[in-house]
């Protein structure tokens, strides 16, 4: 039998423009404009998000893990319509020491406890519109099948072995610590406590005879992994990190604990006084919703792409891909990894009461306004701080003032009494800037519009492809802004339709805001659905056209036909987004923005 120490931890975790546009004509016109529809036509992609503890109630940092494993996955729909080929898989982790302790001190039995949190968090994700396909639980029978054929390949590949561990163990967050990461904190008693250096949680010392895991032999195959395909894990810095970690020794891992000290689990299989290491069981969850073991598995593994958050990244980047690795599997495809959200400045935690509850937020905000406000304000790569009325001033400015003011304007019965998506007049505003003739209307800001909304969709799916979903909302924002600058610019109100002069102009302006707002209005579908569906619904557009393939912005200034001008546009003519702050100087402040 080997002695195994305490396991070393590898966590911490104008004018002038014209120049620019002098080659602009129809490069910006293609049947395939984001040039990805051929690659992906095809395509299956699997996006799971963690499972999350049932200890406690969700709060807004789980609900900021599935929106961005949601607006990725609804991004990628948009890519590929054909609905077979997106799984999206979310849950909860139900299992170990951290919920047979939460339960024990809430007076109820563990499956009480698991049945009560699972049903809040299936609650709030129908709420927010989280469009997974799979909710797994990890107290399923599928689940405990799926884990124990898991363990029994291990075995049977000579990867597991018995040992002694001993060592200290953090059951918050469930998992082993070297004593380099523990530290001394004084307790509720005033006495020294020794906690975890990175979570603030206590620690206890643990010493039993459990089932190892031969990690260590993984070190190598795992850089080999990563060095190979720089993307594996995104953003970099947290690629960066692994690869760093895995400079340093790597030891075997405990994979179970003695059944007498953690009954809420699964069972070695063949040994009934060890129940496995919580963590290999949760991690097996991502192969248990694609049918594992059965062979269908295999056709949506090697397309799967983890969403996490920062403080599990050593769980998913390096025990899961080891444990793939040993198993007979590839590592996962993807890894996207994000920061965390605290309130006003600190550490989000039910000792501190300062837990945001989503469904209020919800509530307050609307489902596409919070969504909106959590996506566009998270940058995976640091933290983002909460607080209520950053929210309200980013959803009046950018939703309810400049999108759905853009809106207004342009359907508006006074300055489109025919109710119509007009027509565009190609002498008013020709495909090239030098082409302008006598009745040619179009400035050089207005070529810089066409020009940077064109691009839009490519820029917003490079964004999309970098995690760094903030980054495609802010290039959505920027277009809009731009967008009331050319109506300010043109001021239609002011533009007769009963002038020959003006009307062909007229129309155009028009046409060119409306074909804006179809562009925008398809990229949000990813993160506000209902807001883009209302948007998309105004302008006319059905539901066969709000893909990114079908997406050709402003066909006729590339001399193609326009399938929208002339269309009646949708009856509803309701407020995009409602206005949160109520009070004059609100208005005031907005006046002049443009
Ligand atoms: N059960 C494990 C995951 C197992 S996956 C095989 C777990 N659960 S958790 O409920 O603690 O966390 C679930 C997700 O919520 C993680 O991605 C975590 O990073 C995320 N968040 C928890 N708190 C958060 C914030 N304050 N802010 C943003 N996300 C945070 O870990």
């Amino acid at each position: 039998m080997l002695r195994i120490s305490a396991f070393r931890l590898l966590g911490r975790t104008g004018a002038s423009r014209l120049s620019l546009l002098e080659d602009f004509s129809l490069r910006h016109y293609s049947s395939d404009p984001l040039g990805v529809r051929e690659d992906t036509r095809d395509a299956r992609a699997y996006f799971t998000t963690p499972i999350f503890y049932v200890n406690a109630a969700p709060h807004i940092g789980h609900l900021y893990s599935a929106l961005l494993a949601d607006a990725l996955c609804r991004h990628h729909r948009l890519r590929v319509p054909s609905a077979a080929a997106t799984r999206f898989s979310t849950g909860t982790d139900e299992h170990g020491l951290k919920i047979q302790q939460a339960a024990a001190a809430a007076g109820l039995a563990p499956s009480e406890l698991c049945d009560r949190v699972s049903a809040q968090f299936q609650q709030l994700f129908r709420e927010a519109d989280i469009s997974s396909t799979d909710f797994i639980r990890t107290t399923e029978a599928r689940h405990r099948m799926a884990v124990q054929h898991f363990w029994g390949v291990l075995k049977a590949r000579g990867l597991l072995y018995k040992g002694l561990y001993e060592g200290w163990y953090c059951a918050s967050d469930e998992c082993f610590l070297p004593e380099a990461k523990v530290t001394r904190q004084p307790g509720p008693s005033g006495d020294l406590c020794p906690v975890s250096l990175e979570s603030g949680h206590p620690v206890s010392w643990t010493k039993e005879e459990n089932y190892i895991f031969r990690l260590s032999q993984f070190r190598e195959p795992l850089q080999r992994w990563l060095r190979g395909d720089p993307q594996a894990i995104t953003p970099e810095p947290f690629h960066h990190a692994v690869l760093q970690w895995l400079e340093e020794e790597l030891p075997d891992l405990s994979v179970s604990r003695r059944s007498s000290h953690l009954h809420w689990g699964i069972p070695v299989p063949g040994d009934d006084s060890q129940t496995i290491y919580v963590w290999l069981d949760a991690l097996v969850n991502y192969l248990t919703v694609i049918g594992y073991p059965n062979a269908e598995f295999k056709s949506w593994w090697p397309t799967t792409s983890h969403i996490i958050g920062k403080d599990i990244l050593k769980f998913h980047a390096i025990y899961w891909p080891a444990l793939l690795l040993g198993a007979g599997m590839s590592p996962p495809h993807r890894i996207y990894v994000h920061s965390h959200w605290t309130v006003c400045g600190q550490k989000m935690s039910k000792s501190l009461g300062n837990v945001v509850d989503p469904r209020t937020c919800l509530d307050r905000y609307t489902v596409d306004g919070f969504r909106y406000f959590l996506l566009r304000q998270g940058v995976p790569n640091w933290d983002c701080d909460y607080y209520g009325e950053k929210v309200v001033k980013l959803l009046d400015s950018e939703l309810a003032f400049a999108l759905g003011g853009l809106l207004n304007r342009c359907t508006a019965n006074r300055i489109n009494p025919s109710g119509t998506y007009p027509a565009f007049c190609t002498t008013c505003f020709p495909s090239e800037p030098g082409l302008v003739g006598p009745s040619g209307r179009a400035q050089a800001e207005d070529y810089a519009l066409v020009s940077a909304v064109a691009t839009l969709p490519k820029q917003v799916a490079d964004h999309y492809d970098n995690f760094q979903i903030y980054k495609a909302l802010e290039a959505v924002s920027s277009c809009v802004r731009q967008t009331n600058g050319f109506v300010q610019r043109h001021a239609p109100w002011k533009l007769n339709w009963e002038s020959p002069v003006d009307a062909p102009w007229l129309g155009t302006v028009l046409h060119v805001a409306l074909e804006c707002l179809r562009v925008f209005g398809t990229l949000l579908q990813p993160v506000t659905p209902s807001l883009a569906d209302k948007l998309l619904s105004r302008l006319g557009v059905s539901a066969t056209e709000r893909g990114l393939g079908e997406l050709h912005f402003l066909p006729r200034f590339y001399g193609h036909p326009c399938p929208f001008e002339g269309r009646r546009l949708g009856p509803e003519t309701g407020v995009l987004f409602p206005r949160l702050d109520q009070s004059r100087a609100w208005l005031e402040s907005y006046t002049n923005a443009f």
